[in-house]
Order: C-alpha cells, then structure tokens, then sequence
C-alpha cells in the first residue's frame, strides 16, 4: 500500500515503537450534491486514494500527534479545555471529544498521518482523516460504537470543530465504502443500499482545476441556511415535507412568493437535483450512461447558475468537455473549486484529456491535474 513505510518509520522515527495502522478513503459522487443536508440521496462510492495512520496508546492523558505531509507536531489533551493550536489537529481533537461524548472513552495516544487525497480537490480529504481517526480509535479502545455512529462523529466533528455544517455524504461513504460500488444512501434516515458500478466502455475520470477549495468560512453554511429557509416554508403548508429534497417542483413553487429570489433559486437547484438523481439512478440500472451524463450536465449547471458553488475554472472544464463529446462532466462535491468528476467514452478519453490540457493551460497557465477513478473499499485495519 501506498506511504505505508513512510508512515511505519515515521513512527518508529517519532515515538521509538510500534503500532497499528488504518486506512479511510476519500471519496467521489456520481451524482446527488448539496442533496445530503437537504434530505435527498446521494451517490457517493470510496476511492483508492485516502488517509494513512499509525497510532498506539501512551498510557498519558495527551495525545501527540504528527502530519507527516505538513511536518508538524501538536500535542493536547483529552478535554473540551484541551483544544489544539494547529488547524489540523483539530480533526483529531474532534474525534475525540466526539466518541467521548457517546462514551466512547479513550485514553492518549501516539499517532502519525499521511495522505494521497488531494487537498481542496472536493474528493473529502477531511472525512477521510476523521473516519480514520473514529474507526481506528473506536477498534483500539473496543468502543463498541456502530459504523453509523461513526459517521455522526465525523459530521460532527466538522459541526463542532471545524465550523462547517456538513452533511453525512463524505463520512458515510468513507466508512461504508465498497470496491466496484457506488453507495445510494438516502441522507434522511441513513438506509443506503450498494450499486454496481462498471460503465462499460465509459471511464470515470477527475479534472482537477487546483483552485483552492476550503468549505471552511466558505458560503457552504449559508447555501444550507437558504434551503432550511425554503423547507420552513413547505412544512408549514406540506406537514410531509421536512426538508427541501423532499418537496416537488409544485409545491415549491407554490411557496415562492414567500421566499427571497436568492433562497428560491437554492431550493429549486436541490429539488432538481433529487429529480436528476432518480432519473440517472434509474438510468443506470439499464447502463444508460448517456442519460447518467446529461442529468450530470444539469447538475454542473444548476449548481453554477441556481446554487452558485462553482467558479470560472470550473464551468470552463465542463464547457471543454461538452465541446469534446464527453457525456458527463461536472462541478462535484461542496464547490468553489476542486475537480469536475467526467464520464467519457473510453475512445473519446485521450482526446479529451489533452483539449482539457491544452485549453485550460492556455487560458489558466498550469494544467488541470488529473485522477482516474477506482473506487475502493471503506475504512479498514492495515496492520
Ligand atoms: C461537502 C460536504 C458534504 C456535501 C457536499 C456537497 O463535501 O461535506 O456533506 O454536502 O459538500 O454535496
């Protein structure tokens, strides 16, 4: 496995022993965003790419941690008044405090990390250190804590912590992910179910446009304020409707004038959305990725003009794509920068990667980087 001896004598190197090793992915979707908080379905699957860790108990009450990536050390304790200096540290520290909360008691402990997920690339490099930290911790100490649950530590340690209101999509699928599979997991209640995933003759490829994307004191939180706006209103007329995912474009419209433009537009992108989904999961159910293609178009342009989450970069490597026959191309995960996640034809995959290339080197000035996708399993011991 990739970085394994990097991180096994790194370890040794930092704290003069042995411990057990983790892994958890990070992730793609398909299709299905900004659905997750908004009760919809998502179909994420894990990929090959994710975080590392080494980590022993030390028989303290700190923790002390090194980022091999970033080269640095933080050491804290284990209570709320512990909290870390360092930004990164603050996944860890949030996992902790998290199992805690659900009794999930754990002791200090050594650890390194590594990763292979890009950063800011919308692939959840953050969800992946945190289901590392959570299956690990909850593994090592016997914590008895359910995958679902630790998923919830996850999301909240981004609530909680990190300060983004995430939904349960990157976590889950970090967790619960399966080699071949995508996961269409239904975000209202958690009931998932896997779908094979083998596009004949298509393949799945990412181009990441290395716009930085942090969701962290990103308007993420706002465009999830705008929908539970809209979802007050539809419950007051429509008991059934908890969340905007759930509405139909008749209803929503039926509470237009109740809601500001900006909000309206928010709403309308996820109620599309949830309809794009059905229609591309039932799509391919018969491997119609053609059809999966064109709900992915809608989806990179909903959230460009509707959600306004994606940027110049971005609407311009789904525009090379469209122009190179590419049968679905767009923005995927949070927005605001990162990849478009592409479904191309495996004839069509060479010209296109190099018209990307090409174009957006000429109007950008660096390549677009990219990644073809293998989806993996979920979070797993190593060693
Ligand atoms: C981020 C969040 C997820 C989800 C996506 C958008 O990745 O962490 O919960 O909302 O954005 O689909």
């Amino acid at each position: 496995m990739k970085n394994l001896e990097i991180v096994r004598s790194t370890f040794k190197e930092k704290f003069e022993t042995e411990g057990s090793v983790y892994f958890s992915p990070g992730r793609i979707n398909l299709i299905g965003e900004h659905t997750d908080y908004n009760g919809g379905f998502v179909l994420p699957g894990a990929v090959d790419k994710g975080m590392l860790i080494e980590l022993k108990p030390n028989g303290t009450d700190k923790i002390r941690a090194y980022a091999i990536d970033l080269k640095d050390y933080s050491e804290f304790g284990l209570n709320e008044e512990d909290k870390p200096a360092e930004g990164w540290a603050k996944y860890i520290f949030g996992v902790v405090r998290e199992l805690a909360k659900r009794g999930g008691k754990t002791g200090g402990f050594d650890t390194v990390f590594t990763g292979d997920v890009p950063l800011g690339a919308g692939m959840s490099s953050s969800a992946a250190l945190e289901s590392a930290y959570a299956y690990a911790l909850n593994d090592i100490y016997s914590l008895g804590i359910d995958k679902k649950e630790l998923v919830k530590v996850g999301q909240m340690t981004e609530h909680n912590y990190v300060g983004v209101n995430c939904g349960i999509m990157d976590q889950f699928a970090s967790i619960f992910g399966k080699e071949g599979h995508l996961i269409k997991l239904d975000c209202s209640n958690m009931e998932f179910e896997y779908v094979p995933f083998n596009p004949k003759g298509y393949k799945v490829v990412l181009l990441d446009s290395v716009v930085k994307h942090a969701l962290v004191g990103s308007p993420y939180n706002e465009r999830r304020l705008s929908c539970e706006r809209v979802a007050k209103e539809l419950n007051k007329k429509y008991p059934e409707v908890e969340f905007v995912c759930q509405a139909n474009f008749d209803q929503l419209n039926s509470v237009k004038d109740l809601v500001n433009q900006e909000d309206f537009n928010r709403a309308e992108y996820a109620v599309g959305e949830a309809e794009r989904l059905r229609n591309a999961c039932e799509a391919m159910t018969k491997g119609d990725f053609e059809t999966v293609g064109k709900m992915m178009y809608g989806t990179h342009w909903g959230m460009s003009k509707l959600y306004e989450v994606s940027c110049e970069e971005l609407d311009f490597l789904a525009t090379v794509a469209e122009e190179a026959g590419v049968s679905g191309s767009r923005i995927m995960g949070g927005g605001f920068g990162g990849c478009t996640i592409n479904v191309v034809k495996e004839e069509l995959y060479d010209s296109f990667i190099a018209k990307a290339k090409k174009e957006f080197a000429e109007k950008y000035g660096h390549e677009p980087k990219v990644y073809d996708v293998v989806i993996g399993d979920g979070s797993r011991k190593i060693i």
